[in-house]
């Protein structure tokens, strides 16, 4: 059979992303800001014409993979030369940000280093470099709204759950953390404009919106007449878009869980029953040294407020081990916490150092063996409770929003309100629709149930103000 004649100006384009669910935003609105040149998503980095990778630098870890990463990439560029071809290759994201220049001393293979608040140019500079020749670096951050320099979300189905990125930035520098600087100042997008984004992707499919931002709770975005809007005044709006059925935030700071906020989870049944709060650590001390500004019973007062207005809420939250100065007693502290915090769910970290923030000079570093043996103590605590909430569903039956293929043929895979991966036997025809599953069985990571199908499951849709 004739293949269909290929596009000449059609040119191929593959993105890795690393890191947080903002990055993953970050690279959809990347692709869709190079579709109008004439760029096609592949999932083969050794044919792209363009490998942008979307980077993080919150841990030493996450910022050192980039590096191997780019030692493929740059095989794939030699090869592809080899044949006559020319590849660009793009670093975006925090690492982007954080070493700007020095990126290309390193990894010489590198066209374009583009920043966090700067691709909204990236269709320029590749166009930039691919006239130049040379390397291009884009990391200051630019007066100009990035969001109203972005294109349109683009047309197309949508998978059931979307994010949309709310808030950027952070101005509370924790001493551990180097979001400040790689994201900038706390920056909080127009309601309009997020209103106008979640509408677009519930037209396209989407049920589910996950608002983002790092600091999300401290959204401040000014309304038309400059009236500042809230997150919960936000959630509160979105929840009338008719086709969107579940809202979630994340990453709050448990100084701006404020009481409106808090209240939501009893009134909006769009919200789902999760949230995620990172604590970081149980000992006071440790967490003046973090500049959380916060103790362990301000956190435990907004927890309980929380459960309060909503008893079955799911709690997540992130956790550093051996933080410089952190004593066995600091640490027994931080398991004490978690241990009462009932958690469903948490993320779990050694200290890394980072350069430029200050802890990284705090004297009273802790040793590797050290962190490693808290890291595991903790990890086993956490593992315990979050089988023990996966366990309490069992014999429960959950709205469960079904977003794609299981792991085994005649499988689908969709979430629970608590966020669980659930799988029963049904038809992809059910992607996209929320239906009621009784549960069977609950493995390690996830939930087994059986669908109860025939009818959608309609959160009650709130009527407008
Ligand atoms: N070392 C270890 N973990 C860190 N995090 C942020 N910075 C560091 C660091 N330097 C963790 C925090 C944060 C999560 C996103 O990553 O727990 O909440
Ligand atoms: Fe980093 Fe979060 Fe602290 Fe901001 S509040 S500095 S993003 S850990």
């Amino acid at each position: 059979m004739a293949q269909p004649p290929e596009n000449p100006l059609a040119k191929k384009l593959h993105i890795k992303t690393f890191g947080c669910q903002m990055n993953q935003y970050d690279s959809e609105r990347m692709a869709e800001a190079l579709a109008p040149e004439g760029y096609a998503l592949t999932g083969d980095a050794a044919e792209a014409d363009l490998v942008i990778l979307n980077t993080c630098h919150i841990r030493e870890k996450a910022a050192e993979k980039v590096y191997s990463e780019l030692g493929r990439v740059r095989l794939a560029k030699e090869r592809r030369r080899r044949e006559g071809r020319d590849t660009l290759i793009a670093v975006a994201g925090c690492v982007a940000q954080a070493e700007g220049q020095e990126i290309m001393a390193r990894a010489p293979a590198v066209d374009i280093v583009v920043g966090p608040q700067s691709y909204h140019r990236l269709a320029a500079l590749v166009a930039e470099a691919l006239a130049s020749g040379k390397g291009v670096v884009a990391t200051d951050f630019p007066a100009e709204d990035k969001f109203a320099h972005l294109p349109e979300r683009s047309p197309g189905k949508r998978r059931p759950s979307a994010f949309v990125t709310v808030q950027e930035g952070c101005d509370k520098f924790c001493t551990f953390c180097v979001v400040p600087y790689t994201r900038g100042a706390e920056y909080s997008r127009a309601p309009s404009e997020i209103i106008e984004e979640a509408e677009r992707l519930g037209a396209q499919g989407a049920r589910e919106i996950t608002l983002l931002g790092q600091n999300v709770n401290a959204y401040h975005g000014a309304g038309p007449n400059g009236s500042p809007w809230t997150l919960a005044r936000l959630l509160r709006r979105l929840a009338q878009v008719p086709s969107i059925a579940r809202l979630r935030y994340t990453t709050s700071h448990p100084l701006d869980m404020d009481e409106e906020l808090i209240s939501l989870f009893a009134d909006e049944p769009k919200l789902m029953p999760y949230l995620h709060l990172p604590f970081q650590s149980g000992s006071d001390r440790i967490l003046k040294a973090m500049n959380r500004r916060n103790t362990a019973a301000d956190y435990e007062a907004v927890i309980a407020k929380v459960r309060k207005a909503r008893p079955d809420i799911a709690l997540s939250t992130d956790i550093i081990v051996g933080f410089p100065g952190e004593t066995d007693r600091d640490f027994e502290a931080t398991m004490a916490l978690a241990a009462r915090a009932r958690l469903a769910q948490a993320f779990t970290f050694k200290y890394s150092a980072r350069p430029g923030t200050p802890a990284a000079g705090f004297p009273d570093q802790v040793p590797e063996a050290a962190k490693h043996e808290r890291l595991r103590a903790l990890q086993s605590l956490i593992d315990g409770q979050r089988r023990a909430f996966d366990r309490a569903m069992i014999g429960r039956r959950l709205p469960v929003l079904f977003e794609g293929k299981g792991r085994k043929p005649g499988q689908i895979a969709g979430r629970s309100p608590y966020l669980q991966p659930v799988y029963v036997e049904g038809s992809e025809a059910h992607v996209g629709q929320i239906a009621p599953v009784d549960i069977l069985a609950a493995s390690p990571n996830s939930l087994n149930g059986v669908m109860k199908s025939g009818f959608e499951w309609r959160e009650p849709v709130q009527a407008a103000e």
